[in-house]
């Protein structure tokens, strides 16, 4: 059996992706090392927390120590490194969290990777031969900020404008370094906003639903029209199987949703639904008039979007969801999901809220 380290396993897409790793295969072995930072919720997994083949662990990516332990008493054979701090408002409020966890963290993970992995003559050899893996999870906002036109593909020069994507690019770094100075076997994918069941309430689709489910203003930034290229979070799990299964070490891959909108299409489309689904507000109005524009975000990136040429044509991967389909899956899961929402709301987050919106 083989048995695969995944770190921040409790946030949106780590909890998604150990869901869907237990679903498809008998013979893997999940260790989720996760800090439980405010985005971190156990209850992302409680319908897999008995699996035989699950093992929770709360901790720290930077625990050098508990790193060593874990690859040593677990006979770790590939890591899928998700844990980081994500969210860019936060990274501009206090970006300290962003450089520990982004930077120092990764560097922390890919050391212990190394001791384990490699002898000092893999290491003077430089020669990636081992079957072990190391897939490092990053964002197309590495690459910083596009115009009306053009695409990020993986060569594009890196660009990042945000605290966030300064510690995600850092990190990057670090691992291309590991591979061309250790022969450490790493690939790294950068992929687009995910959407879909379990994302903190902090990014946009599902701040948006919970403020016009509850009839609050919807804070847009801006004039609304910075454009996102969405990938439903399924389609973003099954990218990274592909490219752990079958991707080139030392390669990165872009993956995206080839599905650009500008906020405000995604705040209307939001709303909508709402309104099919539950009604009008009570005063008879349709959701769309809660949009409040408010004042932009700091270096708020213009345009991300992604060429996944490579990705398709190397590895045959393509996204399989529509927006149409997948913002009406998010919209019904989260109508459906009331108690999950209720418990991730809770003090901290209203603290936040007031921080950042100027109101609980
Ligand atoms: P998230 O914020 O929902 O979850 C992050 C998880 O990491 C949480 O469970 C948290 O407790 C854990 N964590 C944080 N610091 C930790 C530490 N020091 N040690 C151990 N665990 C720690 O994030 P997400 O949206 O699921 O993103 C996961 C990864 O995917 C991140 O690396 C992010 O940069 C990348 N990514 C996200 C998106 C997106 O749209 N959400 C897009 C592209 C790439
Ligand atoms: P977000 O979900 O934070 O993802 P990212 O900044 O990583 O792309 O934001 C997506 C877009 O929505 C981004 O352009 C900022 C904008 N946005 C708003 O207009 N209002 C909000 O309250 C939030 C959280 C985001």
């Amino acid at each position: 059996m083989r048995t695969i380290l995944v770190t921040g396993g409790c946030g949106f897409i780590g909890s998604n992706f150990i869901r869907f790793v237990l679903a498809g295969n008998r013979d893997i072995r999940l260790i989720n090392l996760d800090k439980l930072t405010y985005a971190g919720n156990p209850l992302n997994l409680a319908d897999i927390e008995q699996d035989s083949r699950y093992r929770f662990v709360q901790g720290d990516i930077g625990d050098a120590v508990l790193l060593e332990q874990l690859f040593a008493e677990e006979q770790i054979g590939t890591v899928i490194h998700f844990a980081a701090e994500s969210h860019v408002d936060r990274s501009i409020q206090g970006p300290a969290e962003f450089i520990q966890t982004n930077i120092v963290g990764t560097f922390r993970l890919l050391e212990a990777a190394r001791k384990a992995w490699l002898s000092d003559s893999d290491s003077n050899h430089r020669s990636p031969v081992t079957n072990h893996r190391f897939l490092h999870i990053s964002t197309d906002e590495v690459y910083g900020s596009l115009g009306e036109t053009g695409y990020f593909v993986e060569t594009t020069p890196y660009a990042p404008r945000s605290p966030y994507s300064a510690s995600k690019a850092s990190s990057d770094h670090l691992v291309s370094a590991y591979f061309h100075t250790y022969g450490l076997p790493v690939v790294t994918t950068n992929c687009s906003n995910n959407y879909g069941p379990y994302q903190f309430p902090e990014k946009l689709i599902p701040l948006v639903f919970n403020n016009a489910l509850q009839g609050k203003e919807l804070p847009v930034y801006g004039d609304g029209k910075n454009v996102r290229d969405w990938l439903y979070v399924a389609d973003h799990c099954q990218a990274i199987w592909s490219v752990l299964k079958h991707g080139h070490l030392g390669e990165t891959y872009n993956i995206g949703g080839n599905n650009e909108k500008q906020n405000i299409e995604i705040v209307h489309a939001v709303c909508d639904l709402l309104d099919e689904r539950v009604g009008l507000l009570a005063s008879g109005k349709p959701r769309r008039t809660l949009v409040r524009y408010v004042k932009d975000r700091p270096g708020h990136d213009h345009r991300y979007a992604i060429d996944a040429a490579k990705i398709k044509q190397e590895l045959g991967w393509q996204p399989a969801m529509t927006f149409e389909q997948g913002i009406r899956k998010t919209v019904d899961w989260y109508l459906e999901h009331s108690d999950w929402i209720s418990n991730v709301l809770d003090g901290s987050y209203q603290d936040y809220y007031q921080r950042m919106y100027g109101e609980k």
